[in-house]
């Protein structure tokens, strides 16, 4: 079932119920009310009728009242203590009979009178009795009957307008449900198919403009898992496309010289220098494998990160001296500006080819005779590590991209120097895998400045290890 079929049903049964219910109360109380003052009325005028036989009894009196209700829509019977009519306005027929006859029951009837018929729905008459003692000491009853016509009358046209009322409330209360049903489940709706939309595929979703509620949140969720998936899948592709090409290259040179070397009359030399050509790019290749499966299993979260507590100088030293030869060796200066006495908690393998990454960079695209800086401080509970180079820099259009894979601000150079695109991003899975964060600034032919953050981590004198 529909959910604005479920939700209106829902709402309608509610309304339903709440509307039946406050109706029929209203009715009976309407009702009630009503019968409660005819009854009250008639017996106000019993009363009135026996203060005047208590005053003068006799028959001009007993004829007068006669006379008077038998012009109105009531009826009045006097009787005397034994039940004997000594007055009527009208033929006591067999219900008003039947009526008198109850009286009996009553063991005393109060001065003020008693009703001793209310039931306006089977009997015809309404009906109170008042008794009166008259002055020469004569005791009798003041029948007050009304003819129950009027209010059966009466009730039936008010039933007549509660059902109309009643037809028309869920008349509107239906129009109303279709219409919140419809307006509350549309952005509903919506993103369901907009969901089906990407389940399938198509990224471009059109939500509506989103309210500040749950739905409002749930449409930006949808919105932003489309773009991510979006991004994703095309990033993907990208990728995809960038190893094909990556690998197309050094296959390419590898089936050309192992078809030269497969000719009959090639001398030795040639053919030795085909082969290591060949093993050369292999030798590519395979790094190229091995460095993508790194950032696979990188992503996979598959790779453990021992953390150690570190104290960061030493262990900055300690790459120092590992990478210093190949420095000195290309004619490009390191130095080294460490006053900090903090410690840090990194994997220190890890934390190493995040250093060797960047330093190979800076010695990559760096030119002789100029330096690269690694500087380690402390701000508030952060260790902050700069390594800056007077390389070539980075054109800042590039700089948003440097961290993807494979990407490469110059493919010819980079050829050469053998990179392929993936080292700064393999720095950066690593960097953030352990809670800190990379990043970079650089100028064109001024030089690049890579910044690393991580959280110190506070030395406890007292503990052992
Ligand atoms: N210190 C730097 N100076 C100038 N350019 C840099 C520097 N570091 C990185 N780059 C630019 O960013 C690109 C991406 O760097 P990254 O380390 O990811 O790849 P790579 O060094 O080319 O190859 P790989 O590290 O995979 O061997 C480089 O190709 C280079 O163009
Ligand atoms: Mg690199």
């Amino acid at each position: 079932m529909k959910i604005s079929i479920k939700l209106g049903l829902w709402f309608f049964i509610c309304i339903f119920i709440i509307e039946a219910v406050s109706m029929f109360y209203l009715h009976q109380n309407v009702v009630h009310t009503l019968v409660n003052e005819e009854l009250t009325s008639l017996k106000s005028r019993g009363n009135s009728h026996r203060d005047v036989l208590e005053n003068s009894f006799d028959k001009d009196t007993l004829h007068h009242i006669q006379l008077m209700e038998s012009q109105t829509d009531t009826e009045v019977v006097i009787t005397d203590k034994s039940g004997k009519i000594l007055a009527k306005s009208k033929v006591v027929d067999k219900s008003m009979e039947r009526i008198i006859e109850k009286r009996v029951n009553y063991n005393e009837i109060p001065k003020n009178g008693v009703i001793i018929q209310s039931d306006w729905e089977i009997e015809e008459y309404i009906s109170t009795v008042s008794p009166y003692q008259s002055k020469e000491n004569k005791i009798g009853y003041v029948y007050m009957f009304k003819s129950n016509e009027n209010i059966q009358k009466f009730i039936s046209n008010l039933n007549e307008h509660f059902i109309l009322a009643s037809i028309l409330i869920l008349f509107f209360m239906l129009i109303t449900t279709i219409f919140l049903s419809r307006a509350l489940t549309k952005p509903l709706v919506s993103m369901k198919n907009a969901t089906r939309k990407i389940s399938k595929g198509d990224f471009s979703v059109s939500l509506p403009i989103s309210s500040n509620d749950e739905l409002g949140e749930l449409s930006n969720s949808i919105r932003k898992l489309a773009n991510d998936l979006n991004y994703l899948t095309k990033e993907r592709n990208e990728f995809l496309a960038s190893i094909s090409h990556e690998l197309r290259t050094p296959l390419t040179y590898i089936k050309g010289y192992a078809d030269l070397g497969k000719k009959n009359n090639l001398a030795e030399k040639d053919r030795i220098n085909y082969l290591s050509i060949i093993y050369e790019e292999a030798d590519h290749v395979n790094k190229l494998l091995e460095e993508l499966f790194e950032l696979a299993k990188m992503d996979e979260n598959n790779f453990s990160i021992k953390k150690e507590k570190i104290k960061i100088c030493e262990f900055m030293k300690s790459i120092i001296r590992k990478i210093e030869p190949v420095y000195k060796s290309k004619g490009v200066q390191l130095d080294f500006i460490c006053n900090e006495d903090a410690y840090v908690e990194i994997d220190p393998i890890r934390f190493e080819q995040v250093c060797f990454n960047l330093l190979d960079n800076s010695l990559k695209y760096s030119d002789i005779h100029s330096t690269t800086t690694i500087e380690v401080k402390k701000r508030g509970n952060k260790i902050i590590i700069l390594i800056r180079d007077q390389g070539i820099g980075i054109p800042s259009e590039d700089l948003p991209y440097i961290f993807d894979r494979l990407y490469r601000v110059d493919k010819s150079r980079s050829r050469l120097t053998g990179g392929f695109g993936l080292g700064l991003s393999i720095v950066k899975e690593i960097v953030n895998a352990h809670g800190g964060t990379i990043s970079v600034d650089s100028k064109k032919n001024e030089g690049t400045c890579f910044k690393i953050t991580l959280e110190e981590k506070k030395y406890e004198e007292c503990l052992i290890n």
